[in-house]
């Protein structure tokens, strides 16, 4: 039976409902009810219709393509439980689309992590969110939030693929070296451990190009696996693993949190070299990946779910 004495409320957008109806599940709720509309001008309407007074509401949205859409959803959604008086609203945002945007890398540019972050605090009260493009994005908020690292989902997969002897952890660019070494950590179960790291140069002119160079640290004879935030374009992946391979590595294996893919990359991950590529549901599968032979695709519902129970 579901609980209904709670004192939270989790409700969901549109953006990733398998997600959400996954967590529900998990905590044995129902989902908050709400009306969404969409007008045919393409304007929406959110209705809660549940009585919130002095609950904590979480909610759920990605911020996944149709981004911009996802978000005023998220914010329509979040004006509807204010004016019904919710005590908190907690978001959870399994994939924070615009992180990438964090800085001005040209002069003249939008800094648009930045604008998400300013409006959202409008809002919300606290930010749960998994595996964030750069967590220092924390500072651009004036309330909590928590950026859930996904290694653990990963690691369950990780003992069924190779003896971790034969392993060398690979950062496809230098921005993920962190990332790449708390993912070692979590898998050696120890500090230090093969790792190299993949010399990444993108051109700033053309959006979403990139060219990688050469590979940092010993991957000969080695099972490398590749860890990485985003999956969008694939070109990072791709060169990545081609590189690994020309300096010897035996297979590649890759570790992807978020599958936010652009048109037409399908096809070409499914000709590429990699053994497989193992992705997390932060993102609704509009791809079909369930069905492609080189994805798995992972739960982060467990993940997010412990956070949830901390309010219990
Ligand atoms: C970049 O810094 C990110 O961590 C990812 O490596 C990147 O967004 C992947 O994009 P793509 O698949 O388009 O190469």
């Amino acid at each position: 039976m579901p609980r209904n004495n709670l004192k939270i409320k989790v409700f969901s957008g549109n953006s990733n409902l398998g997600l959400a109806n996954e967590l529900a599940k998990k905590l044995n709720i129902k989902l908050g009810e709400v009306e969404i509309t969409k007008f045919p001008n393409s304007e929406k309407r959110i209705m809660v219709k549940e009585d919130v007074r002095d609950k904590i509401c979480f909610l759920i949205q990605s911020f996944s393509n149709p981004t911009d859409e996802n978000i005023m959803e998220f914010l329509l959604f979040c004006d509807a439980l204010k004016r019904s008086e919710a005590e908190k609203i907690i978001a959870i945002i399994p994939y924070f689309g615009y992180a990438r945007q964090n800085m001005q890398f040209r002069e003249g540019e939008c800094i648009s992590a930045n604008v998400v972050a300013r409006l959202l605090s409008l809002y919300v009260d606290k930010i749960i969110t998994v595996d964030i493009h750069d967590p220092t994005i924390e500072g651009f908020f004036n309330i909590p939030l928590i950026n859930l690292k996904p290694y653990e989902v990963f690691y369950n997969e990780v003992k069924k693929i190779a003896h971790i002897s034969k392993v060398c952890i690979v950062s496809p660019d230098s921005g993920g070296v962190k990332r790449a070494r708390e993912f070692g950590e979590v898998i050696f179960r120890k500090n230090f451990f093969p790792m190299a790291v993949v010399d990444k140069k993108r051109d700033r002119q053309a959006v979403g190009k990139a060219e990688s160079y050469d590979v940092f640290g010993d991957v000969k004879n080695k099972v490398v696996f590749i860890i990485d935030d985003i999956l969008s374009s694939g070109g990072t992946l791709r060169r990545a693993c081609d590189i690994c391979l020309e300096k010897g590595a035996k297979k590649v294996f890759a570790f992807v949190t978020h599958h936010d893919l652009v048109d037409g990359v399908l096809e070409k991950l499914l000709n590429c070299k990699i053994e497989k590529i193992f992705t997390i549901n932060t993102i609704a599968d509009i791809w079909g990946l369930k069905d492609k032979k080189i994805f798995k695709e992972l739960s982060a519902a467990e993940l997010i779910a412990q956070e949830i129970k901390k309010y219990y």
